[in-house]
């Protein structure tokens, strides 16, 4: 296929002609957040998918978003530009695993994070991002137990703020779990009037040094509102595209992970590429398809987690 000279006039006319709308994830490239019509966390991304009237959903984010969206609108048509944008949390949590240990705690409720696949939703009780975690684990009556995957440092954090004992699910995440403390309290030296601002899927040894903990969007509305200066920003260096825009005076410093990498990028997020987005909408694939028997599965806790989150 050879590719139109302005990529961005072909996806716009391409949208119009679908009627088609592009959901994007914080993590995703700036260019594809520039094409996006609406831009979110995870929790943010379902309730626009769950709301949408377009046909056609275009996600730029990771496979359990697009599949998200997709149990939540069987009848619409979900592409992805590269289905091999996968997540190691997700990846970190095998079904026939989580089975395993779910059997062994029987008399448990199920609340599981956004990020795992279809499989595991339809293991769960209650599906659960960043942003409304704690508010869903401190809904549930107090002596009900309850297991939390597949994340253990979101699990841990939320545990840490309701005051409850969750059983976890020992997955992580490979761009949190990197973060480097030694390097984090340097950086902090250099910038004392620095706030630190994290992702609850970081590990707690980077979490403990944190001034203001929250999903993307969180993080997002801290820094925009702060009266500080600068922050020292410690998650996926995308969301520091919309934080720019949203706080142009601000000086924000993206955290050093602990190995030689230069940068903060999720591999998963940033396979969708400006070209594979154009492609994927000419050419209507890759798209999300689903067992049908395990998307009405997974469909009844993402739509608890909607009606907790009201
Ligand atoms: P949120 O945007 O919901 O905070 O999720 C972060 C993340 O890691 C998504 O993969
Ligand atoms: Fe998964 Fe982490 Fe990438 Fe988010 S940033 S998609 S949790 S690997």
């Amino acid at each position: 296929d050879r590719l139109p000279d302005d990529l961005f006039t072909a996806i716009a006319e391409l949208k119009q002609k679908m009627n088609a709308v592009i959901l994007a994830h914080y993590y995703q490239d700036p260019d594809l957040q520039d094409v996006a019509d609406y831009i979110g966390d995870s929790l943010g991304l379902s309730q626009q998918a769950a709301n949408t009237d377009a046909e056609v959903i275009v996600f730029l984010g990771v496979h359990f978003m697009a599949e998200t969206a997709k149990i939540l609108n069987p009848q619409k048509q979900v592409l992805l530009p590269d289905l091999d944008a996968g997540c190691s949390l997700a990846d970190s949590c095998p079904p026939a695993e989580f089975a395993a240990f779910k059997a062994k705690h029987p008399d448990h409720l199920v609340i599981s994070y956004i990020n795992c696949s279809a499989a595991i939703k339809a293991m769960s009780d209650i599906i659960c991002t960043s942003s409304n975690a704690v508010s869903i684990v401190n809904q549930i009556p107090a002596d009900q137990p309850i297991i939390f995957a597949p994340d253990r440092n979101l699990g841990r954090y939320v545990a840490e703020q309701t005051g409850r004992d969750l059983v976890l699910w020992q997955g992580t995440c490979m761009v949190h779990e990197i973060f480097s403390e030694r390097k984090l309290i340097a950086l902090k030296q250099k910038h004392p009037q620095a706030e630190i601002v994290a992702h609850p899927e970081c590990e707690p040894a980077v979490l403990r040094h944190a001034d203001h903990i929250g999903s993307t969007t969180a993080l997002l509305k801290y820094v925009q509102n702060s009266d500080r200066q600068e922050f020292i920003v410690v998650t996926e260096e995308g969301i520091l595209h919309q934080m720019r825009k949203a706080a142009p005076d601000k000086v924000l410093i993206p955290a050093p992970p602990d190995n030689d990498c230069p940068c903060n990028q999720c591999p998963h997020m940033r396979l969708n590429t400006l070209e594979k987005l154009y492609l994927a909408m000419k050419n209507r694939q890759p798209e999300i398809t689903l067992d049908e028997s395990v998307r009405v599965a997974a469909l009844q806790p993402i739509q608890k987690m909607l009606e907790m989150s009201r």
